[in-house]
């Protein structure tokens, strides 16, 4: 029997979907362009340890980032901010994403340097809170997630423009169960969300000497939303003539990103949400796994910087998490010193972090105590900054 009741209150839910998502393009539209850092008379950064090894690892990079601006906290041009409360159980005890108390102070920050926070999944203790980092995104509208992946010696230098807040993520949590029997998720894109994401991986591009940019998408099958996706690439590709643009299926691409004769052509790929997260993933497995490799999350107004893996709460619980390895959050920090305008400074992090971690090597982390400190080796990072100038 087909349940007519049932199927007007799917409607229903979607109807109200379709409501928000078209108030969010109104928003969208009426956004304005990037702050520009350099008229603020001074930059806020809040600190978010989040959950797990969170804390231990944020710390560190904290350190080495007060290291590097110690002249410009002494002439107040910035300032820290620890922003305590975005933590797993305190989200659970809220039933929120995001405490509203820590949002509002997460709102007063110009960029925000995020540990990783615990995602409850199903079987859990907590509640099935959205993932904080999914809320981050969509609240303050960082819509470009922006991965780079670099191996050298491989001659790989991706940059990955995953688009953070449309697709399968919009509404990834507000799905129906339409009967007992009949489940239905959405996948969303608007056509600002679109343009703004392609756009910001051109200029990148543009700004950084690439010349080539990659779409990924699935639009031979997925077809209102990807193909939308790939028709306003192939149009804003138009614009910037002087970067070849080319589109690949994700399968294959993700088989491509294997091939080690083709792979090193990619240089910048745009691409929605999802595909976006699965591939990164990929991607920092060859650069030595995700727990090397920093994300920033950019919108017009706030950016927050992040690793890419969990909290490893097993770490915590085994009483390791002094000794977990904290350079994709330095990492994470060096992309924040570069997006605010301390090139520099940003420079000799990532160049120190290579000398630490792959040519001298003289404190090693394994996770335990077998094992250097998260503390020792920022101090030796430290070190090895400052006999760099
Ligand atoms: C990432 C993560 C997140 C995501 C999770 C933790 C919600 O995998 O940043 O890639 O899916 O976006
Ligand atoms: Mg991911």
């Amino acid at each position: 029997m087909i349940s007519t009741e049932k199927i007007e209150a799917a409607k229903e839910k979607f109807g109200q979907l379709l409501e928000q998502q078209l108030l969010r393009v109104e928003e969208m539209k009426l956004q304005g362009d990037f702050i520009d850092y350099n008229t603020l008379e001074q930059i806020k950064i809040g600190v978010c340890g989040g959950d797990g090894i969170g804390p231990a690892i944020t710390a560190q990079a904290q350190r080495v980032l007060e290291y590097l601006l110690k002249d410009e906290i002494k002439g107040g041009k910035v300032v820290f901010e620890i922003i305590e409360g975005l933590t797993i159980e305190r989200r659970a005890e809220e039933k929120a994403a995001i405490p509203p108390a820590v949002l509002e102070e997460l709102k007063k920050c110009h960029v925000i340097l995020k540990g990783p926070t615990t995602t409850p999944r199903k079987g859990d203790p907590w509640p099935n809170v959205e993932s904080a980092n999914v809320a981050m995104r969509k609240e303050l509208d960082l819509f470009a997630n922006v991965r780079p992946v670099r191996i050298p010696e491989q001659g790989i230098d991706w940059t990955f423009y995953r688009e953070n807040t449309e697709g399968a993520y919009a509404v990834g949590s507000k799905g129906v169960h339409v009967t007992e029997d009949l489940g239905v998720d959405f996948t969303v894109v608007t056509s600002q969300g679109t343009e703004r994401i392609i756009r910001a991986a051109f200029e990148f591009a543009k700004a950084n000497g690439k010349t080539r940019v990659t779409a990924v998408t699935k639009a031979n099958i997925i077809k209102t939303t990807d193909g939308k996706f790939l028709d306003i690439f192939r149009e804003i590709a138009k614009e910037y003539p002087d970067i070849t643009s080319d589109d690949w299926y994700i399968d294959i691409m993700t088989a491509k990103l294997v091939d080690e004769k083709r792979r090193k052509d990619f240089q910048v790929v745009v691409l929605p949400n999802l595909y976006g997260d699965i591939i990164t993933d990929e991607a920092a497995e060859f650069q030595g796994g995700v727990g090397t490799a920093g994300s920033a999350n950019i919108g017009k107004k706030y950016a927050m910087f992040e690793a890419i893996h969990g909290s490893a709460p097993r770490m915590v619980q085994e009483g390791r998490d002094i000794y977990a390895d904290p350079c994709s959050m330095i990492r994470a920090g060096a992309m924040l010193l570069a997006h605010i305008g301390y090139i520099k400074e940003a420079d000799k992090l990532y160049q120190a972090l290579d000398i630490c971690t792959i040519t001298e090597k003289k404190v090693i982390l394994t996770g335990r105590d077998t094992g250097a400190t998260s503390a020792e080796f920022a101090d030796y990072l430290m070190e090895t900054i400052e006999n760099l100038a």
